[in-house]
């Protein structure tokens, strides 16, 4: 195995947990390694640090895949099994394994450059999304499947889908590439019924589906938001009206008016996004539990400008990441900062607002500026009901800030006082 030094003093932060090393901080050339080699960490003075992968001309040269000097059976179908294991008893310790959920989580789960979502089918067991977005874990990708496929028999069987579809794989000299079933069930992966939480049913497309086919990681949120219906909307007189802004298949305004049509409570259901074929899922997804839904297909800050001002009791605003590169920070903040303004002006005085980013490069320090704003131009005072973000099937890690990308911030908006 390929042996890598550190310069003097730059062990610190490999030390305290950190999984990555950059360039700058080895004593020698990076150069020399194949993409994702298996590489053994150690410090100026030969102690060892870590066993990770490699990577010649990537500005996180070394990625760690385990401190521990024992584990050198390190991207084995047996470590990607313990691994498995391991994450999955720590999802269903938090009561977040019996329905669709991230079963790896990269970094935080031991496994960086590598997610797996897994989808519960209504009859045939679990589909598994595989998405890896390094050379690193793209060539041990047989050894992912095949360890899926041996905790996939003692699970009642899995279908596997290898999802290369990641825009980092290009950083890495990857191709971007169509989904593709590995082994198991073809027919549910195109259009099939899905459980999530609390039972509720969505229609999704995995083949074909944005990302994994699902955004998994807002599931926590629309979780929160739900105790906040227990108390709200007690005695409506009018249907409950909820705007989903950038609905992807409509999992808020499914969530939603299941639960409060399950209360006996009218639902109505706008739902905004540009693509034809997301809406289209929208429209079936919340009609099962909405009494009535408008699905409308276009930019949402065009269409937002053409509805009218305090009519919605919810109003969910969870766009695509604006902001992918330094570069676009000061832009992508102006468009979060409009987009979040013209939905808030929606809001009925004393109804919900929910104002989430997925940008990574948006600190919650910046997303809390840009709420500031938007309030601030829209006339309303937010005052959070739950501060929304990760859930434990997207684990944060204390030692790796870069994992925790996503801020949801729920909130009640009334006019100021
Ligand atoms: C982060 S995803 C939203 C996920 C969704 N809210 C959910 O919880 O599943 C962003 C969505 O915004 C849509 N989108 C992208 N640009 C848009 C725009 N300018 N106007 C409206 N929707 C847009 C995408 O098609 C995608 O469905």
């Amino acid at each position: 195995m390929t042996v890598w030094r550190l310069k003097k003093g730059a062990d610190r932060r490999i030390r305290s947990g950190h999984p990555w090393v950059f360039t700058g901080e080895l004593a020698h050339s990076a150069k020399e390694v194949a993409p994702g080699e298996i590489v053994e960490l150690r410090t100026a003075d030969d102690h060892f640090l870590a066993y990770g992968y490699a990577h010649p001309t990537s500005q996180i040269c070394f990625r760690k895949l385990s401190s521990r000097s024992k584990e050198k059976d390190v991207l084995s179908v047996d470590f990607f099994q313990r691994r498995l294991q391991s994450a999955f008893e720590h999802r269903r310790a938090a009561g977040w394994s019996e329905f669709s959920h991230r079963w790896l989580f990269a970094e935080a789960d031991g496994v960086p450059g590598l997610v797996v979502d897994s989808f519960l089918t209504s009859e045939q067991g679990w589909i598994v999304v595989v998405q890896a977005s390094t050379a690193g874990m793209d060539k041990v990708l047989p050894n992912v499947f095949s360890a899926l496929e041996e905790l996939g028999t003692q699970r009642g069987g899995l279908t596997v889908v290898d999802a290369p579809s990641s825009k980092s794989r290009v950083m890495e000299g990857l191709k971007i590439g169509e989904k593709r079933v590995v082994f198991g069930q073809v027919r549910d992966v195109y259009d099939s019924d899905f459980r999530f939480l609390d039972d509720v049913s969505l229609r999704v497309d995995l083949a074909h589906g944005q990302k994994t086919g699902f955004f998994l990681d807002q599931q926590w949120n629309v979780h929160l938001l739900k105790q906040a219906l227990k108390h709200s909307f007690k005695r409506p007189t009018t249907p409950v009206r909820i705007l989903d802004v950038c609905c992807y298949v409509g999992q808020w305004g499914a969530h939603l008016a299941a639960a409060l049509m399950s209360e006996g409570k009218t639902v109505e259901v706008t739902t905004i996004d540009t693509s034809e074929a997301a809406l289209s899922f929208a429209r079936h997804n919340v009609s099962r539990y909405a009494g009535g839904v408008e699905a409308l297909c276009g930019d949402a800050l065009e269409i937002l400008g053409t509805l009218q001002p305090e009519s919605y009791d919810i109003v969910v605003c969870d766009p695509p990441a604006f902001i992918k590169k330094r570069a676009d920070l000061e832009n992508g903040l102006r468009a979060y900062t409009k987009l979040n303004r013209d939905a808030l002006k929606l809001v009925k005085p004393g109804g919900i607002f929910v104002g989430a980013s997925c940008s990574g490069l948006v600190k919650a320090e910046d997303w809390r500026t840009v709420l500031c704003d938007a309030s601030l131009k829209s006339g309303r005072v937010l005052r959070h009901l739950y501060l929304g973000g990760h859930g434990p099937d997207h684990p944060v890690r204390p030692e790796f800030p870069e994992g925790e990308y996503l801020k949801c911030f729920i909130a009640r908006a009334d006019v100021p006082f």
